[in-house]
């Protein structure tokens, strides 16, 4: 399965929707390296990538929620708390197990559909919601 961000995706602001693109660039990165079979180093360090561009992105919608007062925000809040929980076993695995074939498909469908579930469904309600106040 090929991740990547298409119009489909967008949620109406910018800002967000430039992030989302980004992001699946960099889980992009991360499954082709995990799948042509690249060394744990350059796993770790396109990994590294993606976990910071999450946390900025996450804490970025979330500043959106506070400031505009989101009535969803609790909700959406909750979401990206079991995201990065779910993530933190991934590292933990690739961690002791080292890549292989098998957490590399795992891996790809988990975050591919993670994300396109979130986007289409919290982070739509959410641009929908911003739109009408964002300048
Ligand atoms: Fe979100
Ligand atoms: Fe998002």
């Amino acid at each position: 399965m090929k991740i990547e961000w298409t119009e489909t995706l967008s949620v109406g602001v910018t800002a967000i929707d430039s992030e989302h693109r980004e992001l699946f660039n960099k889980i992009g990165t991360l499954v082709d390296a995990m799948q042509a079979g690249k060394g744990a180093e350059e796993i770790t360090y396109s990994l590294k990538f993606l976990d910071e561009y999450i946390e900025t992105h996450f804490t970025h919608e979330e500043n959106f929620i506070d400031e505009y007062y989101y009535p969803g925000g609790t909700t959406h809040k909750l979401e990206h708390d079991k995201f990065r929980k779910l993530f933190k076993e991934i590292k933990e695995r690739l961690k002791a197990e080292g890549p292989s074939k098998n957490l590399s498909i795992q891996t790809s469908s988990f975050l591919g559909q993670w994300w396109i579930d979130h986007i289409n469904k919290v982070d739509r309600e959410l641009g929908a919601f911003l739109q009408k106040k964002l300048p």
